[in-house]
């Protein structure tokens, strides 16, 4: 196959900026510590209410200062849609879908995962200060995906 020089050019310069940008990205997570929110786990979507942990969602204390809040999203709610945490605490979020995918953010927080049905999205983040978040869906999810809120109230320790 006869490629001509100057398009060669192009492709060996495209492999570069993608090597260069994919390093970069990489190095950069590395360097931060962070990780892509990861699956910890699938149940079928229609067992997820009956599915330990999903069978009581809400706060539970895993250590000292160590919470994990186990939440349900579900068109066009959060179960649950109001959480109470201290502040000084490190907190991992399992959440799943019952239905369609959702979009789990809270801003002024690094928290941004997708929801997906059966999917259990695990993230954690510090709360270090008595302060209200609002948990948000940004992902459509339907005619009530504008109202798909609760809230994340840290108490003074
Ligand atoms: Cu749930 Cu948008």
């Amino acid at each position: 196959m006869h490629v001509d020089k100057r398009e060669k050019r192009v492709m060996q310069i495209t492999v570069i900026v993608l090597g260069v940008a994919i390093g970069a990205l990489v190095l950069s997570m590395t360097a931060s510590h962070k990780s892509l929110p990861s699956p910890a786990g699938r149940i079928r979507p229609e067992d997820v209410r009956s599915t330990a942990p999903f069978d009581n969602p809400g706060v539970r204390q895993v250590g000292d200062n160590e919470y994990e809040v186990i939440m349900i999203a579900q068109a066009w709610e959060w179960v649950p849609n109001r959480v109470e945490i201290p502040a000084g605490s490190h907190v991992t979020f399992k959440i799943t879908s019952v239905d369609v995918i959702h979009g789990f953010r809270v801003p002024d927080t690094d928290l941004n995962a997708m929801v997906i049905p059966g999917q259990i999205t695990e993230v954690d983040v510090d709360f270090d200060e008595a302060r209200d978040f609002t948990l948000l869906c940004h992902e459509y999810c339907g005619i009530g995906h504008h109202r798909m809120g609760a809230d994340i109230v840290i108490v003074e320790n």
